[in-house]
């Protein structure tokens, strides 16, 4: 019954392996390795092509880029953050030793709900860093207009927002700076990656000295910086990665469609509305497991595992439950109920652009028959009265 290879979440996006080669002739003939080099800056300049934005600094992983986006505003005290993320969003609050400030999400997009991040402005608020959750979008608007109200910054986690625009423009525009992710997993991938979007040259060129020491010239270091440089490799394989990218989003819309078919009407369970006025790079399928669905969440995680298929619980725990930051006040269960609910309800099913029509058809099937009665008695077989 359980298939010889597991399906998993998501499967990295790989060009052909020719493709590559010529790059990496380049790489070997010309030594330029790192610091800066000609497929680096290819990559800037052809990612804020592809992006629509004017500003971009290539990193080695979105955690560092978030790191560095909080030292390059200068942000100290409270941060109002979501705890419903990857877990590096808080991290790189603490790495500047921020005290993080949890708000609760709405519960209809698992972003942070507007209304919960003014209710936890205190005197020592500096910034926000919302999460544009599963690259749908964030109210931009609402949450720039409490940042101009209370003088904050604005640091978008934009990890899962690659590409994605909203009313004709990048989503990536919006705030003070934007963080993208470029880790295997995501919808672009450069094997380990990231890169800070700025709004203008200085900010950009202030981000660039601080990715790399805080060096200005070979003699002047300006700022205590930090190695977040890409490698060549990796702009390299940035650059040809990006001319797949669209044939592979197409790809993911095809399945997302294809699911949201399948599932449709499956009692108990619930699929994120899209944005209405965005476009979405369907890097994740999430599903909500509500009360009324035949199984709990975890019960139907591992009845997909018993069946090859391994859907992942992005995101449980919820941040605000790991040991570093459950005792602060904003981590209190009580505070966040709509996060804690999405946290124990959601399931990512399987999407990627390699995956069978076949493969989403038995996803589908498997969670369809799931959600009946029978299967309710079928998943508990160890219950028997006494
Ligand atoms: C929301 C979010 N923020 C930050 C990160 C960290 O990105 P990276 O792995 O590139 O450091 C990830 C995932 O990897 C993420 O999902």
């Amino acid at each position: 019954m359980t298939a010889a290879k597991p399906l998993y979440v998501t499967q990295p996006e790989l060009p052909p392996l020719e493709e590559f080669m010529p790059y990496l002739e380049q790489i070997w003939s010309s030594r330029v390795l790192t610091n800066g080099g000609p497929f680096h800056q290819q990559l800037e300049a052809a990612l804020c092509e592809h992006l629509g934005v004017k500003h971009i600094s290539l990193f080695a992983n979105a955690t560092i880029a978030l790191v560095t986006a909080l030292q390059s505003l200068r942000i100290t005290g409270e941060v109002i953050t979501t705890p419903y993320s990857f877990v590096a969003t808080a991290h790189s609050l603490l790495w500047n030793g921020i005290k993080p400030v949890f708000a609760d999400v709405d519960p209809d997009t698992l972003n942070l709900d507007p209304r919960r991040i003014e209710a936890a402005i205190t005197p020592q608020t500096t910034a926000i860093m919302p999460v544009h959750c599963y690259g749908r979008p964030c109210d931009v608007q609402a949450i720039q207009r409490i940042a101009d109200d209370y003088n904050l910054k604005v640091i978008y986690d934009a990890a899962h927002a690659f590409g994605v625009q909203r009313q004709g423009e990048s989503l990536l525009a919006h705030g003070d700076l934007s963080v993208l992710s470029f880790h295997a997993t995501k919808v672009f991938n450069t094997f380990e990656g990231g890169a800070i979007v700025s709004p203008d040259a200085r900010t950009k060129q202030h981000i660039d000295h601080l990715k790399n020491f805080g060096f200005v010239n070979e003699t002047t270091v300006v700022a205590t910086g930090i190695n977040g440089k890409m490698s060549e490799f990796n702009a390299a394989l940035g650059l040809l990665q990006l001319k797949h990218v669209g044939a592979a989003i197409e790809r993911r819309r095809v399945i997302d469609h294809r699911y949201r078919e399948l599932l449709r009407g499956v009692p108990g369970l619930r699929m994120l509305e899209r944005a209405p006025d965005a476009t979405a790079n369907h890097g994740y399928f999430p599903v909500l497991v509500g009360p009324t669905f035949a199984m709990s969440r975890d019960e139907l995680y591992q009845h997909l595992r018993d069946h090859g298929v391994v859907a992942r619980r992005y995101f449980y725990p919820l941040i605000s439950d790991f040991p570093m930051y459950r005792g602060l006040p904003s981590a209190n269960p009580a505070n966040l109920p709509a996060a804690r609910e999405a946290a124990s309800q959601v399931l990512c099913l399987p999407i990627f652009p390699a995956m069978q029509d076949e493969d989403v058809q038995r996803v589908a099937d498997l969670v369809r028959a799931a959600g009946t009665p029978q299967q309710r008695r079928a998943a508990r077989p160890t219950v028997v009265a006494p």
